[in-house]
């Protein structure tokens, strides 16, 4: 894979009920990466999709009464219009019954078989339907007669039945080796020694057919079982690039994929199950798993089962996409769990947006039109507070490519916010209004560095705010085609002289 490529995924969701915010943070987080990345001059692949195999989905469709696939196809439609509602600019939408999807897990199958990964045997033990996980006894806890596991808290069942095994076991030392040579390759740091923690703790043998129910990829050769969901599942990630087409082109260019976006209910899945059924079939493991935090409803995880679901497109509808994008990814500290309610919606909305990015943004480019005829020449006398703001904008964004590369969106946009606090500053100690007769020239130079302050936090923002930063670019003749972080080594964003389109309201004020 050359450096310059870029694939990146959300984890693909059961179709299980609706959409949530869970599922649409997820998401945009994986989209501001993905439109970082684009900008930064990569070749970005951006996945998304739907989970469509097992249990939970074989019972949920029997409870509306539906064909699983019938089933299926309505609310994978929802999380396929979802998408758009979110202004995600992913490349790629896969469901996991499409055929391209059961070619590709047929072939990984086989390459286990084959390595002598998979055996046949029975399986006892604790399976969650909720979680399509299995437990140890350790991981269990009883609960009104009821069993549950302490790790999700999810109901678990008592099944035995006949299954194919992957050895897990064996690939232990394999995988402790492989964090440690890659030492990024699970992030944040504190999931890390999570992972690493369990699996000296010793793995066992994992369970990856069931023969108890229908709903699924068949094992090749043995029609009685049907693949675990889950090695179904994380199989979506090579199917959307056509493998087992070694000579695709998409698969040529985009694997090892960049980076697996994913909560942290399925972490294990992700960093233990993942690499391991990849080093056994000799595919090259993913370079990056980010694990996000929760979404918090008060203090309990916002989740379909627990039926405490704030509805993303109602909140879209009432107050902007924007909006609810800039504040879902300012709200959640980075990699931890964040409590989220429409007052802070609100309050964010009007100190973050409204008066602050918004306001520097309406500010400038009015009194250009009321003062300027829309036009700013800059000369080349700089004075002591332009360079000032120059240097600590600099000082600023120094650092932003790699709170990206860690995936440290938090801190990124506080760095952002930061710079656009400082523009406004500098405009009101400047006071470029009493200069329109007593030094035109120092006036335009106020005025075209806020501009290129504007262009510079427009561009950063843009990842996060796509559709409000492209208006103000426009205005600034700065087509969406030509948005890019060269700025960050030192190019100059806006030309000496500039000419400005208009720019209405951007961010209302919530009262
Ligand atoms: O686990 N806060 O699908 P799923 C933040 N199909 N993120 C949340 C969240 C919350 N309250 N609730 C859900 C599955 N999420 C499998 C994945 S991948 C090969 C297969 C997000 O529908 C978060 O990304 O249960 C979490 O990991 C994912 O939705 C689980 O979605
Ligand atoms: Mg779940």
């Amino acid at each position: 894979m050359s450096q310059n490529n870029f694939y990146i995924t959300t984890p693909i969701y059961y179709p299980s009920g609706n959409p949530h915010m869970g599922h649409a943070y997820s998401s945009i987080l994986a989209d501001v990466f993905a439109r970082f990345k684009r900008i930064d001059n990569y070749n970005v692949h951006f996945l998304t999709g739907t989970d469509e195999h097992g249990l939970k989905i074989q019972k949920a469709a029997e409870k509306n009464k539906l064909d699983p696939l019938k089933y299926c196809n309505n609310i994978s439609k929802i999380f396929r219009d979802l998408t758009k509602n979110l202004n995600l600019s992913n490349d790629d939408f896969i469901r996991t019954t499409e055929v391209r999807h059961h070619k590709s897990v047929n072939d990984l199958w086989n390459k286990l078989i084959d390595s002598g990964d998979i055996y046949l045997s029975k399986y006892k033990g604790w399976y969650s339907v909720s979680d399509e996980a299995y437990y140890n006894s350790d991981e269990i806890v009883e609960k009104n007669g009821k069993k549950f596991s302490t790790f999700s808290g999810s109901q678990v069942e008592w099944v035995e039945e006949d299954s194919f095994f992957f050895k897990l076991s064996s690939w232990e030392n394999k995988l402790l080796e492989f964090y440690d040579k890659n030492k990024k390759f699970i992030l944040p740091a504190t999931r890390k020694n999570e992972v690493i923690n369990f699996v000296k703790n010793g793995l066992k043998d994992l369970s990856v057919s069931r023969t108890s129910f229908t709903w699924g990829i068949k094992v090749p050769g043995n029609d009685k079982h049907v693949i675990y969901v889950w090695l179904d599942a994380l199989t979506n990630y090579l199917s959307a690039l056509n493998y087992p087409n070694l000579s695709d082109s998409l698969y040529k260019k985009f694997w090892p994929a960049s980076l697996h976006v994913i909560g942290k209910d399925i972490l294990r899945f992700h960093t233990i199950y993942w690499p391991a059924f990849l080093l056994a079939a000799k595919i090259k493991p993913p370079l990056r798993v980010f694990s996000h935090g929760w979404i918090l409803s008060g203090d309990e995880k916002m989740s379909k089962s627990k039926g405490n679901i704030l509805n993303p497109l109602e909140i879209i509808e009432k107050y902007g996409i924007d909006q609810l994008r800039y504040y879902l990814m300012k709200e959640v500290p980075h990699g931890k769990d964040g409590s989220i309610s429409l007052k802070n919606l609100e309050n964010c909305i009007n100190s973050d947006l409204a008066n602050n990015y918004g306001n520097l943004c309406q500010r400038i480019f009015s009194f250009i039109k009321n003062n300027c005829e829309n036009k700013v020449i800059k000369s080349t006398n700089i004075s002591d507070s332009e360079k000032k703001l120059i240097s600590d904008t600099n000082a600023l964004t120094k650092n932003l490519r790699v709170l990206m590369n860690d995936q440290d969106l938090n801190n990124y946009m506080k760095s952002v916010i930061e710079i656009s606090f400082l523009t406004n500053k500098f405009v009101n100690d400047e006071e470029p209004w009493k200069l329109k007769k007593s030094n035109k020239e120092k006036m335009n130079n106020i005025l075209h560095l806020s501009l290129e302050q504007i262009a510079k936090i427009s561009i950063l923002l843009h990842p996060v705010i796509p559709t409000s930063t492209e208006k103000v670019l426009k205005s600034l003749n700065i087509d969406k085609k030509f948005i890019d972080l060269s700025f960050l080594d030192g190019k100059k964003i806006l030309s000496n002289a500039v000419n400005l389109g208009d720019l209405n309201i951007l961010f209302k004020k919530i009262n």
